[in-house]
């Protein structure tokens, strides 16, 4: 029988995010993990060499860690900062190699001052935009742009059916209005909903 205290079953980790969506909707944002297409287009900016630093926003039970995981140089670090206790212990035991931070993303300048990280090739972010306010995503982005700075990446998710709302509209033009560069990729149809990734590069100096 699997345990599902060690086990990456994806089975396991659909109820564990569904349990947790069920009862924090207003952290976890979605009911499913993203699906393998997805994550490999988040991850697609990890640097395949040297030894790059890679920062996760909302892991939660790990589809994208492993995506990264799968890129990440041996010599690589990848942080993961989640904010919910539940997820937290989630991954600590079914990622145990995982770095993972309990944390707020909105300080993602101090976790990674107090951790010694000064420059960041790339994060990815799977965190809920839709359930923030204006000034929320604009100090998680403005953390991200300083993170990153002029030579890293950036990738994040949307869901294709938000598209139709007002918000997910003001989104973009935020992103736009941040980064230098904001790339829009394909459509991934194999995901729950479909969705789909912004790449964004080289943050504009404010
Ligand atoms: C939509 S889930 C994404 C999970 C995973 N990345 C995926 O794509 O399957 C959002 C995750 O972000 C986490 N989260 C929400 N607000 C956060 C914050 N301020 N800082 C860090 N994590 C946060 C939630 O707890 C949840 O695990």
């Amino acid at each position: 029988m699997t345990d599902v205290r060690t086990s990456t079953d994806p089975r396991d980790a659909r109820r564990a995010f569904l349990a947790a969506a069920l009862r924090r909707p207003a952290t976890m944002g979605a009911v499913a993990p993203s699906s393998p297409r997805l994550t490999r287009v988040l991850a697609s900016v990890v640097p395949r060499a040297g030894r790059p630093v890679v920062v996760e926003l909302g892991p939660g039970t790990g589809a994208v860690s492993a995506a990264i995981g799968e890129r990440i140089p041996a010599a690589g670090q990848h942080l993961a900062v989640e904010l919910d206790p539940g997820m937290v212990a989630y991954l600590q035991r079914t990622h145990p190699n995982l770095e993972i931070v309990h944390g707020d993303a909105r300080r993602l300048g101090e976790l990674l001052a107090e951790r010694g990280v000064d420059h960041v090739d790339a994060v990815i972010c799977g965190l809920p935009w839709a359930l923030f306010d204006e000034a929320t995503q604009s100090g998680i982005l403005t953390g991200i742009s300083d993170a990153i700075g002029q030579t890293g990446a950036f990738t994040t998710f949307a869901y294709l059916q938000g598209m139709a709302l007002p918000a997910a509209r003001k989104f973009r033009a935020t992103l736009r209005r941040t980064f230098d560069e904001v790339v829009v990729s394909a459509t991934v149809w194999r995901n729950m909903p479909p969705a789909f990734v912004y790449v964004c590069r080289r943050p504009v100096q404010r």
